[in-house]
C-alpha cells in the first residue's frame, strides 16, 4: 500500500487471525505527527504525555469503561491494568493498538470506525498510565522507564509491585 511505501516500518496485525490491518480505514484525527511516528515505530509517542493521558481518560470513559470498568479493572471485559493478558501482543503498543483497531472476541469489537487513530493512541496512553502490574512485565517500557516506574512506586507505594 501507499502507507507501506511511505515508510510504515511496523506491520499491524489483527489480534485474533493475524491478518494485516489496513490502517487507512480509520481517520487520523487531531495529532497526525503522533500517528505518523507511531505507524513508523510501533511505539506510542503519547505515553507519559499528561495532556494526551487526560484526553485518553475521557475517551476511555466513553468508549471502553462500560465493559472494562471505570478504572479499567474489568467488568464484562478483562482488567487492562494488571499484568495478565489474554493476548500477550497487548504488552506492546503495536499490539494494544491492533486490538483496539481490529477488535478481539465477543463484545470486543473493532473501533476503527468509531475512533480516530489519535483517540486510540490517547486512550492507550491512559491505559498505560493506570498500569498496576509488575514493572518487569511492562514490555512497552524501556529498561530506563521500568526503573523510573519502580522508583515512583517506591516513593508512593500503593500499587503492588516486585522489588526489582
Ligand atoms: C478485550 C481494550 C472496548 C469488551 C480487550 C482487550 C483489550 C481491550 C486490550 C484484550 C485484553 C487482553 O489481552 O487481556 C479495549 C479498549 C476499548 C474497549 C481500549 C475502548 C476503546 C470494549 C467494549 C466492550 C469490550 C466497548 C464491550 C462491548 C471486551 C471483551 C474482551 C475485551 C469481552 C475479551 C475479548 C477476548 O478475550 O477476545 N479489550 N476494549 N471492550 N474487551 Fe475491550
Ligand atoms: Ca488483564
Amino acid at each position: 500500500s501507499i502507507a507501506t511505501l511511505a515508510g510504515a516500518a511496523e506491520t499491524f496485525r489483527n489480534t485474533l487471525n493475524g491478518e494485516v490491518l489496513d490502517l487507512s480505514k480509520a481517520e487520523v484525527g487531531e495529532n497526525p505527527d503522533a500517528v505518523k511516528q507511531f505507524e513508523k515505530t510501533g511505539k506510542n509517542p503519547l505515553n507519559g504525555d499528561e495532556a494526551a493521558v487526560q484526553k485518553g481518560k475521557d475517551e476511555f470513559l466513553v468508549a471502553c469503561a462500560g465493559c472494562h470498568g471505570h478504572y479499567g479493572k474489568g467488568k464484562i471485559g478483562p482488567s487492562l491494568v494488571d499484568d495478565y493478558w489474554t493476548y500477550e501482543t497487548n504488552m506492546t503498543d503495536a499490539g494494544l493498538f491492533s486490538t483496539i483497531f481490529g477488535g478481539a472476541r465477543a463484545q470486543m469489537g473493532p473501533h476503527y470506525m468509531s475512533m480516530t487513530k489519535t483517540e486510540m493512541l490517547e486512550s492507550m496512553a491512559y491505559i498505560r498510565s493506570i498500569y498496576e502490574g509488575k514493572a518487569s512485565k511492562a514490555k512497552w517500557l524501556t529498561l530506563e522507564e521500568k526503573k523510573a516506574l519502580l522508583k515512583k512506586r517506591k516513593a508512593k507505594p500503593d500499587a503492588g509491585d516486585d522489588a526489582g
